[in-house]
């Protein structure tokens, strides 16, 4: 079988400054292969978030070991991780993140220059692949929940990246919205063969996934997409 690109052994995070609570992360792993599409399905407080943060390099773990493309986390260092994040991963969030000051244009254009490849033709591409051709030059606040959502999704794929992590992608949006983006998300990663894994609450989620990790109480564990739907 094909080397994982998201290795995940025995994680644990226990926030420091967290005493009343149980650790965010209480032994979870799991393995995810190149161009998967995996739901990771809890509720909130599972954990989630949690775990994209460490996948991404962006905490540090208590205790476990995170690989991404066969490269431990821990030995690349804060520049190999930062690299790692500008160069290889994608994120897309539930608030849509997207910088106020800049057009739908210039956040997607941003996301190239940090990876090193600003091409403007390639950032109106991306946004036109979305639906957003003719409104590139509109801010963040000129645009609906789900056309910002559109603008984070073309910030993501723009760079190519092998793997996008979407953090409740649909989490601000009505649900006809929501499952457009998740449409179009699904569709582009499934496309070009780059890896998604979605952190979600919502089951409706999961009918866009191969698969389906369950996350409850900082634990995962694989479930069925049938026992998630019959939910
Ligand atoms: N920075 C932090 N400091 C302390 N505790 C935290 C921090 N971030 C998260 N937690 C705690 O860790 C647990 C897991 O939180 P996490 O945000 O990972 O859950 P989640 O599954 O993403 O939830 P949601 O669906 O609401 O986004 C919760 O109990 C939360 O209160
Ligand atoms: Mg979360």
């Amino acid at each position: 079988m094909a080397e994982p690109v998201i290795r995940v052994i025995d994680l644990w995070k226990d926030y420091a400054d967290d005493l009343t609570n149980a650790p965010a992360l209480r032994g979870s792993s799991l393995e995810i292969s190149a161009g998967e599409v995996v739901a990771l399905f809890g509720k909130s407080g599972s954990g989630k978030s949690t775990l994209f943060n460490l996948i991404a390099g962006l905490d540090h773990p208590t205790k476990g070991r995170i690989e991404v493309e066969g490269q431990d986390l821990e030995l690349l260092g804060e520049k190999g991780r930062t690299n790692l994040r500008r160069f290889r991963l994608g994120f897309v969030f539930q608030f849509f993140n997207l910088l106020p000051t800049l057009t739908a244009f210039e956040n997607v254009f941003l996301s190239l220059e940090l990876a090193a490849k600003p091409d403007a033709a390639v950032a109106r591409d991306a946004l036109k692949e979305v639906g957003l051709a003719g409104k590139e030059h509109r801010y963040p606040n000129e645009l609906s929940g789900g056309e910002q959502q559109r603008v984070a999704i073309a910030r993501a794929i723009v760079k190519r990246p092998s793997i996008i992590l979407a953090d409740e992608p649909t989490g601000n949006l009505d649900t006809a919205t929501g499952n457009q983006i998740l449409d179009l998300l699904t569709h582009r990663c499934r496309e070009s063969g780059t890896t998604l894994v979605m952190a979600t609450h919502a089951s409706f989620t999961c009918r866009y996934a191969d698969r389906i990790l369950r996350m409850v109480d900082g634990i995962v564990v694989e479930e069925t997409s049938g026992e998630v739907l019959a939910r």
